[in-house]
């Protein structure tokens, strides 16, 4: 699964399951770019993937090489300037891990504030959508490339009570990967999402769960009796963004040790 010489853009790549999966690729070869709105936490992250020191912002290592850009993708211009500032950075982009997200609004759906219902939709699917905008344009103009969108399984897979927000604007991001593979594919875009389910950041948390009571939760709930590791969602991430998945278009690939199986 070489993805030697490749420019990886990541959304929400300063932690969690961005962050692995930053890591994954850059020890195939890739150079990686992280975005994000904290550049303190982008930093540490360049920091932790790349070894020795580059220009300012990056960090190169043998196995490739990080970057940031500090972007916020609810934000049209941001979105706009974040894939400008890879290509005019790098020389290219091959590949997008459309990742950033939020747990936002929770509660039932006569308690959800409209201005936090209206974040989670910003973050989690227009997001996506405006990435994947810039992301496509490019990629279409220069050769092809891959793309793969971070869904759930609560969205199209699982329904919760209390995740009204955060399901519907799950569910939509798998719709939207699989209109825009169809629209894309026959201009060299191959666009895949994976869905996970409870994997092993803070997001999983409940509100002061700690992580051992987690760890009783997911051996009651989930068949493989545990949460995922984010390298096991960063593994699947890149299995699809590379040449080993190339007949692979328009999937969303669940994650959650069984829990929807
Ligand atoms: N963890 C789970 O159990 C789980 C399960 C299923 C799906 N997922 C999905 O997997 C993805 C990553 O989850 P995670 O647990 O790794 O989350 P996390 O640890 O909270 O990290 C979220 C990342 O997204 C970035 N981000 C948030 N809002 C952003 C915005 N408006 N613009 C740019 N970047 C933004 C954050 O950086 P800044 O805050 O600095 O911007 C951070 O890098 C999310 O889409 C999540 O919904 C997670």
């Amino acid at each position: 699964m070489s993805l030697h010489g490749k420019i990886v853009l990541i959304t929400g790549g300063s932690r969690g399951i961005g962050r692995a999966t930053a890591r994954a690729f850059a020890a195939e070869g890739a150079t990686v770019v992280l975005a994000g709105r904290d550049v303190t936490a982008l930093a540490d992250a360049v920091k932790e993937i790349g070894s020795g020191t580059a220009a300012e912002g990056t960090a190169g290592g043998a196995a490739g090489r990080a970057d940031h850009v500090v972007a916020d993708v609810a934000d049209p211009a941001s979105a706009a300037r974040m894939v400008e500032t890879v290509v005019a950075r790098h020389g290219g982009l091959h590949v997008a891990v459309n990742n950033a997200g939020i747990i936002g609004a929770a509660g039932p759906v006569t308690d959800i504030d409209p201005a936090a219902w209206d974040e989670v939709l910003a973050v989690n699917l227009t997001g996506v959508f405006l990435s994947m905008k810039h992301e496509i344009a490019h990629m279409r103009a220069h050769g092809g490339g891959t793309i793969v969108n971070v869904a759930s399984n609560i969205g199209a897979h699982r329904r919760l009570p209390g995740m009204a927000a955060y399901a519907a604007s799950k569910a939509a991001v798998s719709v939207l990967t699989r209109t825009a593979a169809l629209d894309h594919i026959g201009d060299g875009v191959r666009i895949n999402a994976v869905s996970p389910g409870a994997s092993d950041t803070p997001m999983s948390l409940r509100p002061g769960e700690s992580e051992t009571e987690r760890a009783a939760r997911m051996k009651a709930s989930v068949p493989a009796g545990r949460v995922a590791a984010t390298s096991e969602v960063a593994s699947t991430i890149l299995w699809l963004a590379s040449d080993a998945s190339t007949h692979v278009v328009g999937h969303d690939l669940v994650i959650d040790g069984g829990v929807t199986a």
